[in-house]
């Protein structure tokens, strides 16, 4: 479990658990259940409502923020907005990309950084694609679990790493992917 009060800020999306869509609403719900108080951070306001009230019914608190993610001025008031409402920031989640660096500079900090690899999850990015019939079965035989990831696959992980289980635990990629790595 994650201690309750943890604050959990959504930045950039990654498949099923960012963005408001409903495919990005598994991991951050998931979340609230497990303790954590959630920011859903979305270029869609309305989306970003609907996961919050969505949340709020379960009980749990959230707050929802409009963030276009390539507008620096909108990730400086996301953060303002955050630390106003909920005191301080202790989880972000992101796209990677750079985190063996940061792991190897923040760690002094004691902050870990880790990251999410996901194979193809079933999400509004990827569902017209998968209609394709070719395209589906090209990563079904390529996938030794023999589906499409959905969103859900990925809240373990999402949880886990926000959490005290993972307090050792940085500059890692935990593959979720049905074993398409090892085809
Ligand atoms: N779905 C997959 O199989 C898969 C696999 C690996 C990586 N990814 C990557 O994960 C990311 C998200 O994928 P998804 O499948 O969840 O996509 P999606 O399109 O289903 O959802 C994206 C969410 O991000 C929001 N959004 C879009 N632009 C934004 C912006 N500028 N600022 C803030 N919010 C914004 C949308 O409103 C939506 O809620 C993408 O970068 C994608 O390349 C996806």
């Amino acid at each position: 479990m994650i201690p309750n009060g943890t604050q959990y800020l959504v930045n950039i999306p990654v498949p099923g658990s960012m963005g408001a869509q409903r495919n990005g609403k598994t991991g951050k719900i998931e979340l609230a259940d497990a303790g954590a108080d959630v920011v859903i951070a979305d270029i869609l306001t309305s989306l970003a409502e609907d996961v919050v009230k969505e949340i709020e019914e379960r009980g749990h608190r959230a707050l929802g923020v409009k963030l276009d993610v390539t507008n620096a001025n909108d990730v400086q008031e996301m953060i303002s907005k955050v630390t106003d409402h909920f005191g301080r920031i202790d989880i972000l989640i992101n796209n990677a990309g750079i985190q063996c660096i940061s792991a190897a500079e923040w760690g002094k900090y004691n902050i870990n950084v880790n990251a999410i690899a996901p194979g193809i999850i079933e999400t509004d990015l990827t569902r017209k694609r998968l209609e394709d019939k070719e395209y589906f079965d090209l990563w079904i035989n390529r996938t030794p679990l023999e589906r499409i990831g959905k969103p859900e696959d990925l809240s373990g992980a999402i949880i886990y790493l926000s959490s005290k289980a993972s307090d050792f635990v940085t500059g890692n990629t935990i593959m979720i992917d049905g074993g398409y790595k090892v085809q």
